[in-house]
């Protein structure tokens, strides 16, 4: 193969999206549009990676910066001939160049490299054919099919416009021949603007032959230009992601209502019910299975466990065979060892939960270290705040604890002891024995707020 320059043309302001947030930005699958680009652009392996940005100043660059990347300013935003233009000092003299766009999100590598696997000389256009073209420039071919021009939609005559092949945008051309084509290009056109799709008939002129490949899918070329278009590719790759995890033999109750943004690892025999969004990323183990409506974000989730209905984890790692939910929120920094069950209405956050104990109900476990074979009756709370700093809570194994028992942190619940319902603990508890309080209420007039420990280093 040939070497390769790409260049992803991302100058233009995207109007019509009505944001602020320049196009490219805005997010799919919970990745930035261009992010979408690059990856498959990463993956053809080529000399260098160009990115062509104009509109939103330095926030495109900023955004995506990295070593392999050289970013060239086009400003004022003149077209798609002048933006490629702006690239030339980046590119070389041998091999190819190939186009890619900011806005086209979906395209595949397969397709790219059916685009730059050629021996001649040529200039290869994506082509797709779709039933409403409007709005793209047209492939208009003679009588004996060969490729004559691109014409856009503003400048294309009726019989043109009839015309359901479009161009993708796409292009791989010959880099030695771009300086002098890009300098023939005039703006004589509807929109004043520097066409590069002009390059097809100057290469012609040159007798530069000119291939047109297909996209294999219509949405492969999806190009996004406003909110509307962006819910659509949106859906179009939330689409190709569930074919991939059906294709893997993940069971998925419906594959038009599943969200992944980021990426979704998922061992033998997974199920997933309806309307679960996964962000970041998720692993899920064998057998796992998830219930409808349930957000999963960079969590890890270990084989056989059931997460139930309505269940919200955010940076958490849950062990083998636990149960989770219905209507659990488990917070960042959980960690939760095998046969654990944290039931409706729980929260847990930045604790660490051993083997086989339960919190079944109604609970709120922040900052513990919980041992093994534990029970946390329903309406438990650990007190880890004293309205100004957080303390530890540690319960040790076998311990057993009665419902609405609050755990005034910094405390300590000795191994094997139980907690009567209705107890506040402020004290650790030895081992072993029954820890209630006596029934009494006291007053302490004058009583003073702690204040906030200050860390060395901060202000
Ligand atoms: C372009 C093609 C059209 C094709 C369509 C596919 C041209 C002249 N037309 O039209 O044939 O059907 O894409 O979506 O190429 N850009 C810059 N600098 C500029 C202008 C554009 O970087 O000065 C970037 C934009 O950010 C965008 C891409 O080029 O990523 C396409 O620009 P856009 O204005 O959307 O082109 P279209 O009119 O849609
Ligand atoms: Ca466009």
């Amino acid at each position: 193969m040939k070497p390769v320059s790409v260049v992803i043309l991302a100058a233009g302001q995207g109007k019509r999206m009505r944001s602020p947030l320049p196009k490219v930005l805005h997010p799919l699958a919970g990745r930035s549009l261009i992010t979408h680009v690059l990856d498959v652009a990463r993956a053809l392996e080529p000399q260098r990676i160009c990115v062509v940005y104009g509109h939103g100043g330095e926030t495109l660059p900023e955004a995506v910066r990295a070593p392999d990347l050289a970013f060239v300013r086009q400003a004022p935003q003149l077209g798609t001939g002048h933006a490629l233009a702006q690239a030339l000092p980046q590119l070389g003299g041998a091999g190819l160049t190939l186009v890619l766009y900011g806005d086209v999100p979906l395209i595949e590598l397969n397709t790219l490299k059916a685009m730059i696997n050629t021996k001649r000389e040529q200039v290869a256009i994506l082509t797709t054919e779709i039933d409403d073209p409007t709005g793209y420039g047209r492939v208009v071919r003679d009588r004996r099919g060969a490729v004559r021009a691109i014409i856009e939609d503003k400048d294309a005559t009726p019989a043109q416009r009839r015309i359901r092949e479009i161009n993708t945008g796409i292009m791989a051309l010959p880099t030695r021949r771009l300086k002098g084509w890009l300098s023939l290009i005039r703006n004589r056109n509807a929109q004043r603007e520097y066409y590069l799709t002009d390059i097809v008939a100057l290469a012609l002129k040159d007798k530069v032959p000119v291939a047109t490949v297909s996209a294999h899918a219509a949405w492969e070329a999806l190009g996004v230009n406003s909110k509307a278009q962006l819910a659509q590719v949106e859906r179009a790759w939330q689409w190709r992601n569930a074919q991939g995890l059906l294709d893997q033999g993940v069971t998925l109750a419906d594959p038009a209502r599943v969200d992944v943004r980021g990426e979704l690892a998922c061992g033998a025999e997974v199920s997933i019910d309806v309307n679960c969004v996964f962000e970041g990323r998720v692993r899920l183990g064998d057998g796992v299975v998830v219930g409808a409506n349930c957000v999963l974000r960079n969590a890890e989730v270990g084989a056989g466990t059931r997460i139930e209905p309505f269940t919200l984890m955010e940076e958490a790692r849950i062990g083998e065979r636990c149960r989770i939910g219905p209507y659990a929120r488990i917070r960042p920094g959980t960690s939760l060892a095998e046969d654990v069950h944290i039931g409706n209405f729980v929260e847990v956050k930045a604790s660490a939960i051993a083997a086989r104990s339960k919190a079944n109900h109604l609970s709120y476990i922040g900052d513990a270290v919980v041992g093994r074979d534990v029970n946390i009756g329903a309406g438990t709370i650990t007190c880890n705040y004293d309205g100004a700093n957080k303390h530890r809570t540690v319960i040790e194994d076998d311990v057993h604890i009665g419902s609405d028992v609050q755990l005034v942190a910094p405390v300590t619940v000795g191994r094997g002891s139980t907690v009567g319902a209705g107890t506040t603990v402020w004290k650790d508890t030895s081992e072993g024995g029954l820890v209630i309080n006596a029934k009494s209420q006291e007053q302490r007039p004058g009583w003073k707020r702690p204040v906030k420990t200050k860390v060395s280093g901060s202000p």
